[in-house]
């Protein structure tokens, strides 16, 4: 059977491989341009001192984020994606028995971090869009809880949350709780969706903004990301975080990639330009598709279980979401122009024929 994670072995051709080429893998949000060529020269190049451990600081990566953000190093915590950042802030503020606040359709690393910590896990009914019901989410909040994340843009939802709304939450918490914001897909927003969360970390104690380099910068498979908190904070997530959570490429590939701000640039474009082609091609099909601020979109197909299978049958992988609670949806991670088309086609392929049939020529 072809599954979203069979990988060919030793040169063999999955059966997808032998119908359809290689799998099209647009079910976990990555970059489809690749990884900057510095980054991966870097890498490459870092191999040859890999013989030692990395740098447990990762100094050269934190400076370098550090000058960016306009923080002070010590302010940075690094991860092993930023997936460690949300699992380390959990170990660090969250005592069994207590809790942690999300909102449904949230991303699935909260509630594994829940159950890490023996936490309560409160996720908070979404709002009638799929997004964060922040005034639901407040009232969540009882004398246990210690946490609250807070996806923005969500995944699989692409919900994107006004900025004075989210500014507001923050700042009107009661004091032993703390707020992660999850800023994964942070360099997709428009310069009109970009707020300063950077700007918020310096006014508030407890916010830890956590970002990664698996999505824009290509780097997924390295494993890097960051938290950005006050030192008090930041430095109970160091205290925890293993000592070399970071590889010596991986340090090597995220430096550079903070370099090329033109392949930044480029993959922004091609999100945006992408994005566009599979919410209208989906709205031709007759298929819902709320706009989404991520690199993906999440596409309401009826049976989600069979449209999946039909997918992977013509070498495409999408994410169903039948896990997050949406079982009549797909999430499609943004492809380059071609493959978004590929998507479509086996989208309107796959329809209904009772739908196919309604179809304006
Ligand atoms: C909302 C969100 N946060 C965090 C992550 C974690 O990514 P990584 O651990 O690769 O940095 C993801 C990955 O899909 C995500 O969608």
């Amino acid at each position: 059977m072809i599954t979203a994670s069979s990988t060919p072995q030793d040169g063999a051709r999955s059966t997808a491989d032998q119908a359809t080429g290689p799998l099209l893998e647009l079910a976990a949000n990555e970059n489809p341009l690749g990884m900057p060529s510095g980054a991966r020269e870097a890498a490459a190049a870092a191999l040859a001192g890999s013989d030692r451990y990395p740098d447990p600081t990762g100094a050269r990566l934190r400076a370098v984020l550090a000058q960016r953000l306009g923080v002070a190093p010590d302010w940075l915590t690094l991860g092993s994606g930023s997936s460690e950042i949300l699992t380390l802030t959990a170990q660090a503020l969250v005592s069994p028995g207590q809790a942690i606040v999300s909102s449904q359709y949230g991303f699935v690393v909260y509630g594994q971090a829940a159950t890490l910590v023996h936490a309560r896990h409160v996720q908070v009914p979404a709002g009638a869009d799929f997004g964060h019901d922040l005034a639901a989410m407040r009232a969540a909040i009882d004398g246990q809880t210690r946490l609250v994340y807070i996806a923005n843009p969500n995944n699989p939802t692409g919900n994107l949350i006004d900025p004075a709304q989210l500014l507001d939450f923050v700042a009107h918490l009661p004091p032993q709780v703390s707020v992660l914001l999850d800023e994964a897909y942070t360099e997709y927003l428009t310069p009109q969706q970009r707020y300063d969360s950077i700007d918020w970390v310096r006014r508030f104690p407890r916010l830890i903004v956590a970002r990664t380099f698996s999505k824009a910068y290509g780097l997924a498979g390295l494993r890097v990301g960051y938290g950005v908190a006050q030192p008090a904070l930041g430095g109970r997530l160091n205290a925890l975080r293993p000592r070399f959570n970071v590889t010596t490429p991986a340090l090597a590939a995220a430096t550079a990639a903070l370099e090329d701000t033109d392949f930044l640039a480029r993959s922004h474009a091609l999100n945006v330009a992408g994005r566009d082609q599979l919410a209208r091609g989906c709205q031709a099909l007759g298929l819902r598709c709320p706009p989404s601020a991520g690199n993906f979109v999440m596409v309401e197909v009826g049976d989600a279980a069979r449209v999946h299978a039909a997918m992977l049958q013509q070498g495409i992988a999408v994410s169903p979401l039948q896990a997050y609670g949406l079982p009549g949806w797909l999430r499609v991670s943004v492809g380059l122009p071609e493959q978004n088309e590929r998507v479509l086609a086996a989208l309107a392929a796959a329809r209904p024929a009772a739908a196919a049939r309604t179809d304006p020529a």
